[in-house]
């Protein structure tokens, strides 16, 4: 399947589940960056530093709690997001919020067209597994970024994906790598294709290296709870290995 064919697959999954996972999952957490699964927020990590007047693209931004937490901070920020649903839902919550947030529907792929415009801050949160190039993608991150921006994506770790949250097991071999698609069967009896991308660290970390954006800090935070995300994972598991990953990087040049 062609990297369209597979961003268009992955759009209709999202556009499909959005409502749901607004409702159910994803939660109103506009108050503050939350970097994931028991990944911790902003308020402890500060990675981000002062964000008054910086210039912050948020992709894969879903709801946009994010950007909207940044915006309520001063900074002026910009989501974008493959799914036209999960942007309606920005649209709705940054009007709520009373801020104002430039969110745009707008795949991966198509990063390069704001190639006019540079930001201090590139975030992704929870959103890059669904990348189908990454290699092009952090080259198109690093085009956007100033000179010393940075980058922080969040991921939900490689190794904690690897095992069964049941039995603790290892239920997959963790060079099983690539496009992972799984045919679900809704309550509603319509059937819908999830898909996402494996990676192992080591593959993350050299496409990294080879974009040119350099790796100023790898953090695998474990929160003592979690209200947004954390009902679907199960706490023998998620005390063993942190299910979220972040990756900070910067543009040194
Ligand atoms: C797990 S959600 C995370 C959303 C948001 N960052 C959050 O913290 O709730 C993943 C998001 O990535 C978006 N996404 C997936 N593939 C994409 C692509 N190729 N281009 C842009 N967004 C994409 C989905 O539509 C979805 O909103």
């Amino acid at each position: 399947m062609s990297i369209k064919n597979n961003e268009k697959t992955i759009k209709e999954w999202w556009n499909s589940a959005s409502e749901y996972y607004q409702n159910e999952i994803s939660g109103d957490r506009m108050v503050d960056v939350q970097y994931g699964p028991f990944g911790s927020n902003e308020k402890k990590l500060k990675l981000l530093g002062e964000v008054k007047g910086k210039k912050i693209l948020e992709i894969g931004c879903g709801a946009g709690q994010a950007a909207i937490s940044l915006a309520k901070k001063g900074a002026i920020c910009t989501g974008i997001d493959i799914s036209p649903n999960q942007i309606k839902f920005a649209k709705k919550n940054a009007e709520k919020e009373k801020v104002t947030v430039k969110f745009l529907e707008l795949p991966f792929s198509s990063l390069n067209t704001l190639k006019s415009r540079k930001f201090n801050i590139v975030l992704a949160i929870m959103s890059l597994q669904y990348c189908v190039n990454m290699a092009d993608l952090l080259k198109n991150v690093k085009n956007l970024l100033v000179k010393d921006g940075i980058f922080i994506f969040s991921i939900e770790s490689p190794f904690y994906l690897v095992m069964d949250p049941r039995d603790l097991k290892i239920k997959e071999s963790y060079f099983n790598v690539g496009l992972k698609r799984k045919r679900e069967k809704w309550p509603d009896g319509s059937i819908h294709y999830f898909m996402y991308y494996d990676r192992k660290i080591s593959d993350i970390i050299n496409l990294i290296i080879d974009s040119g954006l350099k790796i100023e800090k790898v953090l695998e935070p474990l929160d003592k709870e979690d209200n947004v995300w954390g009902k679907g994972y199960r706490r023998a598991l998620v005390n063993k290995i942190a299910p979220t990953i972040i990756f900070v990087c910067k543009n040194k040049n």
